[in-house]
């Protein structure tokens, strides 16, 4: 609660600060931000960058679309596994389909057990499609894995969950496969793409997209609202071990 308050507080008096200056995406902040929803996504694929973007909000004028095939909730139920018929598993509601979703300045890809639906076609058709339009590419855990079946992680650079390595490294047999990140960043063609390893990497890699194009005091603020111990070394992967399927 206190927290809440002291935010409250706080983003009241931002907004009656100066307007803020910025590192740059190509000389501007981002403001409008995608984030794909599929069948089995992984929960904290979406939330933690929308936990960044939370407060990013409040600094600034910020837009999140939550694009799926429909406008259906959108369940993190595995497409055939539940084997002891759990209801442990969350819907979410997107914003916009496929159809309809506007032109965003970064999209954000998921992973989770959806990354290895068969038919993902109408997924990678719209990442396909929307990626060249927008600024930059955030792929977080097996995302990256989603991504490279859309065909646009060619000749680009990435990691992913080491505890999925073996099967998803095989969906992108033209990507160069980084076995030791926490995240990787690839500037080798527009739009840049950032990946990260699996799930929780997605709050470092996403503070370092604060860091790097809203300024470095934003990603520390928000880290310490959030009480997370940030990794900020993208080459420091303590379950870069678990490379060879040992995680479990
Ligand atoms: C980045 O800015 C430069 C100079 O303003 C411009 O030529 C270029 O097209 C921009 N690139 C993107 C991806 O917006
Ligand atoms: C799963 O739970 C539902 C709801 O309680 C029940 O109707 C169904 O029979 C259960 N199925 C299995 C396989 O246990
Ligand atoms: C695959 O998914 C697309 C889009 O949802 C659907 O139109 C198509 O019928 C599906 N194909 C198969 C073989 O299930
Ligand atoms: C990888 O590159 C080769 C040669 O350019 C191409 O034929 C193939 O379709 C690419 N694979 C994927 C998955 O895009
Ligand atoms: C966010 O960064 C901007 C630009 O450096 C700065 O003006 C503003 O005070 C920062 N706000 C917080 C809460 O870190
Ligand atoms: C994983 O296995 C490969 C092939 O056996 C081996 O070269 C590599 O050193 C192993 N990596 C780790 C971190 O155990």
């Amino acid at each position: 609660m206190d927290v809440i308050k002291t935010l409250g507080t706080c983003a009241l008096t931002f907004g009656l600060l100066a307007s803020p200056v910025s590192a740059s995406l190509n000389g501007t902040i981002p403001k409008k931000y995608g984030i794909v929803m599929f069948r089995a996504f992984d929960t904290t694929d979406i939330t933690a960058p929308l936990e960044i973007l939370n407060f990013i909000g409040l600094m600034y004028n910020t837009e999140v679309a939550l694009i799926s095939e429909t406008l259906d909730p959108v369940s993190t139920q595995p497409l055939t596994m539940n084997p002891k018929n759990s209801s442990v598993w969350t819907s979410f509601a997107p914003t916009h389909t496929f159809e309809t979703a506007p032109a965003v300045d970064v999209l954000i890809v998921p992973g989770g057990p959806g990354a290895r639906n068969p038919n993902m076609t109408a997924v990678w058709n719209y990442i396909a499609k929307a990626a060249p339009h927008t600024k930059h590419v955030l792929n977080i855990c097996t995302g990256s894995g989603v991504s490279a079946k859309a065909g646009i992680m060619n000749g680009r650079k990435a990691t992913t969950n080491k505890a999925a390595w073996k099967e998803i490294t095989t969906y992108g047999p033209n990507t160069t496969w980084v076995p030791k990140a926490r995240w990787v960043e690839d500037y080798s063609a527009e739009p840049p793409i950032w990946s990260s390893s699996g799930v929780t990497s997605g709050f470092d890699m996403l503070l370092q997209f604060v860091e790097k194009f809203y300024s470095p005091q934003n990603a520390t603020y928000i880290s310490n609202l959030i009480e997370h111990v940030r990794i900020t070394d993208p080459n420091n992967d303590p379950f870069a071990v678990n490379i060879n399927g040992t995680a479990a």
